[in-house]
């Protein structure tokens, strides 16, 4: 107690419960604490603040009557609803591989905005890169920052001119927020856009926290038979269904997948509900490959690591095609998968560049060109979350089984959460139930 900050006491005042009073107490603050918390709010609070102050010296002194004195008025001060307000906790990603939970303070809501409480949070291969190494792709973390960006929640508060949402509603969150004027984004193509603005990825707060302020547009309100959770879900399932839409899936084109993991499995999901007849996958972990299998591919490959064996892989898949492979997805976007992807598709057909794991890569090109393989790419997604929540509650797809670990929203919760998601194997999507 003797070591705890003057700024973390401060913090305290603002608490609704004993339990985030606890939460708070006990977070390791200090340099990251909001001293906007510490701000009393009124009369009450000021006193509030004052007798902690006066405790917090007390208790320095080796006096703790006063101590147990002042977390009595706080508390029923909060109880009655006098003083304090919300103290909204977040995962603040701090350094590497250190997650802390931490209190975060809501940027104003804007006339446009939501204030969403979050209820589910998947953890997004992109979460785990910046967890090991601080970076992903040319995104590199500098300063502390709120992770994750796949999540649903219900509306807690709305703008004074938001008139499609309603405090409690339950919705999914698009977590990027383009500038809406520049001619990607006036022309539809706003997952392009120079001034995006992407949840969880740096400089920008994610929303693995209690509560998150949103633009109202980018949330979108599940129907009854969708889960919270399915909603999470739309996020990473939007990949999937962006990339088939670019690749034009439809029921004349036969699909191989490279990679089962997450993405892999959703790009499944995605294909076969666009009607494509045959799906193979193919995978190096046998793990991933029979969940493939449960989810409906209708032909599984394991392949190795070896760049060397890619000649005689390519003739294994399209045995297992056993006809013309007419589009291949990358979902890894290593030199052999992507070579795996360029030699086993057939002529005149299209490689889909999902996964982004290294950012230069060494392929037969010219080979592919004279085949007139047309190479297409993919960043994120565009206008994918009402298609999703279609599919989703007419159960054209279902993301259940991709859930397969649940951790609570706490500190060992997170930290066991990360370490499991980026062990890989058999977790395929770890989810927050907040
Ligand atoms: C993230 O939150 C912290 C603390 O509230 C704030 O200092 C920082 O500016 C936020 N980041 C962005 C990009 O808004
Ligand atoms: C890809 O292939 C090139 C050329 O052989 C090689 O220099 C590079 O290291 C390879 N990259 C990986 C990640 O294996
Ligand atoms: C879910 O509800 C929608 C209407 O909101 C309905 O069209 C759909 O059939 C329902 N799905 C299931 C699986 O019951
Ligand atoms: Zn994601
Ligand atoms: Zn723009």
């Amino acid at each position: 107690m003797m070591k705890v900050s003057l700024a973390r006491l401060g913090s305290a005042v603002r608490c609704q419960s004993l339990q985030q009073w606890w939460l708070t107490m006990t977070a390791t603050t200090v340099a990251e604490t909001d001293w906007r918390l510490v701000r009393a709010r009124d009369g009450l609070g000021l006193v509030t603040f004052l007798a902690i102050v006066v405790g917090w010296i007390c208790n320095w002194f080796g006096s703790s009557g006063f101590v147990m004195g002042w977390r009595k008025w706080a508390l029923w001060c909060n109880r009655l609803g006098l003083v304090g307000g919300e103290t909204n906790l977040a995962a603040w990603l701090l350094g590497i591989q250190t997650i802390k939970i931490q209190p975060y303070h809501l940027p104003p809501l804007g006339p446009h905005d939501v204030k969403v409480r979050i209820k589910a949070l998947g953890i997004c291969g992109s979460d785990v890169h910046h967890f090991k190494t601080m970076r992903c792709a040319n995104f590199i973390v500098k300063k502390p920052m709120v992770l994750g960006h796949e999540c649903a929640g219900i509306i807690e508060e709305v703008g004074s001119q938001v008139k499609s949402l309603q405090v409690g509603d339950r919705v999914a969150l698009e977590p990027g927020i383009s500038c809406q004027r520049c001619s990607l984004c006036r022309d539809g193509r706003y997952n392009l856009c120079r001034e995006m603005k992407f949840s969880g990825s740096p400089p920008n707060n994610g929303s693995l926290a209690n509560k998150v302020v949103h633009p109202a547009n980018l949330c979108f309100k599940l129907p009854d038979n969708v889960s919270l959770e399915e909603g999470a879900m739309c996020e990473p399932l939007s990949v999937g269904i962006h990339a088939c839409r670019r690749a034009e899936i439809g029921p004349d084109t036969n699909v191989l997948i490279i990679g089962a993991g997450p993405i892999g499995l959703v790009t499944l999901l995605a294909a076969r509900a666009f009607g494509a007849p045959r799906i193979v996958i193919v995978d190096v972990d046998d793990c991933r490959l029979s969940m493939a299998k449960e989810l409906g591919a209708d032909e599984i490959v394991q392949v190795s690591t070896n760049i060397k064996d890619v000649g005689e892989e390519v003739v294994k898949i399209q045995n297992a095609m056993g006809s013309r492979i007419d589009v291949s997805f990358d979902c890894v976007g290593f030199n052999k998968t992507m070579s795996t992807a360029l030699s086993a598709t057939g002529v005149g057909g299209k490689v889909c560049l999902i996964g982004l794991a290294r950012t230069e890569l060494t392929v037969p090109l010219t080979s592919a060109a004279v085949r007139e393989i047309d190479v297409v790419g993919i960043f994120r997604y565009r206008n994918t979350w009402p298609l999703c929540i279609e599919l989703l509650s007419t159960g054209k797809i279902d993301v259940k089984p991709l859930i397969t670990h649940r951790f609570q929203f706490s500190q060992k919760g997170i930290e066991d959460a990360f370490q499991t998601s980026a062990g890989g194997g058999n977790a395929i999507k770890v989810m927050f139930n907040l």
